[in-house]
């Protein structure tokens, strides 16, 4: 990682030149750097996941604040570090306030620290959205394709829930090299799914879009379903929906019966972590009383240690890892380091003299 870590020396003080400068990276920049480079970031997000298994990474269960008077709320920190040729440590702090959208703003805002591993300091606080839902498209894009390889490639797309993040994996999907005939869409707002009907025309896809009017003929039309809603428990409780064994990429982890999974090979990015929170596979453990639905990890399939048949329905639970925030961020912080155009708060750290 180039950190642009080194103040300038000369008249700096012993701290001032142990410390490194830290920098505000705006939303903006973020996005530039991000912009049209879904093939590498797919790449940097399953190397993150090959360290996770690896047990190169750090990565503790998130923590949830919940508001007893904003029941539908939430913010989730996600503190991780990240080992490799260039280790960094860090924390995700997300918010998700669902009545944003009818504001017209997105449901999530988020932050992201990057720490140098050497002296603990933060070096870097990011705008993470984009991040955020740019490490979990991308996980989404890698995933779909290493759980279709025995099976025909998908070509019938289906969005159940089309905010952001689907916005987000459909982009991810066209840009590391997907290409649909037809992509599907689902909403409980109607005001969504013309919106996301309006962004997929207008983003170069040569695919013909339907908005479905119900959510059965969405899944057994589609041989690739991406969930992507706020639902907090199942809707989705019927095996029968899934009986052309499609590729599932349950990245909103609530929609699905367990009924559904049991019936499905399961792949997760984290065990422990996914079997929490009141997610379908967590349900689906507290159901069964065991873990054996649980096939293993998205790590597991890329390293061949295990495979996912073509004639059952595949379904991808992402809990969505902190790594994976630090591994996208830190791709950020070194392109707009290497242009020299990192916004430095000079001065941030003040008190670097021990004893004055
Ligand atoms: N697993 C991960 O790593 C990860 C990461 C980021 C986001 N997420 C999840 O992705 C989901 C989507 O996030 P977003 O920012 O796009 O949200 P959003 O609010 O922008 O969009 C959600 C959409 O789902 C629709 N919806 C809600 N309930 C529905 C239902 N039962 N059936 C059909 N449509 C329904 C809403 O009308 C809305 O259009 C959230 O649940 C979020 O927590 C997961």
């Amino acid at each position: 990682m180039n950190t642009d870590r080194s103040s300038s020396p000369g008249h700096a003080s012993a701290g001032e030149s142990v410390v490194p400068p830290f920098a505000v990276v705006p939303g903006g920049q973020v996005q530039q750097a991000l912009e049209g480079r879904e093939k590498e970031i797919v790449e940097v997000v399953e190397a993150a996941y090959r360290l996770h298994g690896a047990g190169r990474t750090v990565n503790p269960p998130s923590s949830f604040l919940r508001f007893p008077d904003r029941p539908t709320s939430r913010m989730i920190a996600l503190p991780a570090s990240l080992g490799g040729e260039s280790p960094v440590d860090g924390m995700k702090w997300i918010s998700s306030s669902p009545g944003n959208v009818a504001s017209g703003i997105p449901r999530a805002s988020a932050v992201l620290i990057l720490n140098d591993p050497a002296t603990g300091y933060p070096f870097a606080c990011m705008e993470s959205s984009i991040i955020s839902a740019t490490r979990t498209a991308a996980s989404a894009a890698s995933a779909a394709d290493r759980l279709s390889r025995d099976r025909p490639r998908p070509t019938r797309v289906g969005f159940f829930g089309t905010g952001l993040i689907s916005r987000y994996i459909h982009t991810f999907l066209e840009g590391s090299g997907w290409s649909f005939d037809d992509v599907g869409v689902y909403d409980l707002s109607a005001d969504s799914a013309a919106g996301f009907r309006v962004y997929v025309e207008q983003s170069g896809s040569a695919a013909a879009v339907t908005v479905h009017p119900d959510p059965e003929e969405l899944i057994r039309t589609s041989d690739l379903v991406v969930f992507a809603t706020v639902a907090g428990e199942p809707h989705v409780t019927d095996p029968a929906w899934f009986d052309h064994n499609p590729v599932v990429l349950h990245v909103s982890l609530r929609d699905l019966a367990p009924e559904v999974l049991l019936a499905s090979t399961n792949i997760v990015d984290d065990i422990e972590h996914c079997l929490r929170a009141s997610t379908s596979p967590h349900l689906t453990e507290q159901l069964t009383g065991n873990r054996e639905f649980v096939h293993g990890t998205l790590d597991d399939v890329m390293a061949g240690t295990v495979t996912v048949p073509g004639d059952r329905p595949a379904v991808f639970s992402p809990f969505g890892l902190g790594v994976l925030d630090l591994a996208v961020g830190s791709y950020v912080y070194d392109r707009i380091a290497r242009t020299g155009e990192l916004r430095r708060v000079d001065g941030f750290f003040h008190e670097l003299s021990r004893y004055g």
